[in-house]
């Protein structure tokens, strides 16, 4: 059985559309045919919570989201990151394995540098990759099921595998991204300009309560040419029509609405509202599910030993492998 690994980091207390159609929707897929192994990586959340509390609400609420999403524990090993000492022991290893100057252009620190704030990023954000190569090779998968942002620590985990085994002979299979539809590899916010993302509040929040979601949807950009209701809009890049594409079951709907929004025949108003509609259609089971386990919140502990005793199995055993051929 081929392997899936991924992971997310607790950094907000609740899943949102990105996230879901990004990276959840097809990690939940692909349980049934793969030997999934999906974390939570508490340990790259350091980079910006620092928070006990905050960390550890965030890291129960992830896991509730995820079972109400449908991830099946006694098919998924779901476990924490901090439990597993491997992954940042054999972060410590392969940072001897990529030059700095590939650091350097990763995303998220080279975005911090241009904005001129160089000097306040934690080093935890420029080491970041070299943990994200780690947690990845520990469990030789031949799949990562992430959203786009995701595809340049790809890329640099797998220039680190190809040198270390170019020195120490075969060890780690390069692993693949894998990835959504076009529209979902890098959902769009509510903003209309940047990727959705919880820490620019452009989001859509999956568990929210109710007059959330509503204000999030109602206060989403549309199309800015469009002045009145009976002026032509524009659909193609319009968010509150990507999202109508993503969740409406009725395509018959959809199909009409943006008939009548090209003609100037119907307001934005109408679209949001049924947006909402369709919203709390497509995620009203899994709200429920969510609800119920908000009860339980000694679940996610017993799931998180179970993962722990797995994960540690197959970590452990690539980490002896590693430092048996580099001579530790
Ligand atoms: P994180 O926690 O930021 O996001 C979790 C997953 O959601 C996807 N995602 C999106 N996809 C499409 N459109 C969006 N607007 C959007 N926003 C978020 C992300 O691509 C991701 O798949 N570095 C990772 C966590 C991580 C990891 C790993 C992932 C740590 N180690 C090893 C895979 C393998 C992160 O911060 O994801």
């Amino acid at each position: 059985m081929k392997r899936v690994l991924s992971g997310i980091k607790p950094s907000s207390d609740s899943l949102h559309l990105g996230n879901y159609f990004g990276a959840i929707k097809q990690q939940i897929e692909l349980q049934a045919n793969y030997q999934c192994f999906f974390f939570i990586a508490d340990l790259h959340a350091l980079t910006t919570v620092h928070s006990k509390e905050e960390l550890q609400k965030n890291i129960r609420n992830i896991i509730l989201d995820y079972l109400a999403l449908g991830l099946d524990p006694e098919k998924v090993t779901f476990f924490r990151q901090s439990d597993i000492p491997a992954h940042p022991y054999l972060a410590v290893i392969l940072s001897n394995f990529i030059p700095l100057g590939l650091l350097k252009r990763a995303h998220a620190y080279k975005d911090k540098v241009a904005k001129g704030e160089e000097s306040s990023v934690n080093a935890g954000l420029f080491y970041y990759p070299v943990l994200m190569a780690a947690d990845i090779l520990l469990y030789k998968p031949t799949y990562v099921p992430v959203g786009e942002d995701q595809i340049q620590h790809l890329e640099i985990t797998r220039d680190i595998a190809e040198r270390f085994n170019k020195l120490y002979g075969q060890t780690f299979p390069l692993p693949q991204p894998f990835l959504p539809k076009k529209e979902s590899r890098r959902l769009i916010g509510t903003d209309g300009k940047k990727k959705m993302s919880k820490s620019i509040g452009n989001i859509i929040s999956i568990f929210a309560p109710e007059e959330v979601i509503k204000k999030q949807i109602m206060n989403s950009y549309t199309d800015p040419q469009r002045i009145h209701p009976t002026d032509p809009g524009r659909v193609e890049g319009n968010p509150v029509f990507i999202y109508h594409h993503l969740v409406n079951k009725n395509k018959e709907e959809v199909a009409e609405l943006e008939a009548r929004y090209r003609q100037g025949k119907v307001g934005d108003v109408e679209v949001k509202e049924k947006l909402y509609r369709a919203f709390m259609d497509y995620f009203g089971p899994a709200r429920k599910r969510r609800k119920k386990l908000s009860s339980k919140p000694q679940l996610t502990e017993e799931i998180l030993l179970q993962g722990k005793k797995k994960a540690s199995q197959l970590a452990e055993k690539t980490l002896a492998e590693v430092k048996e051929k580099i001579g530790l």
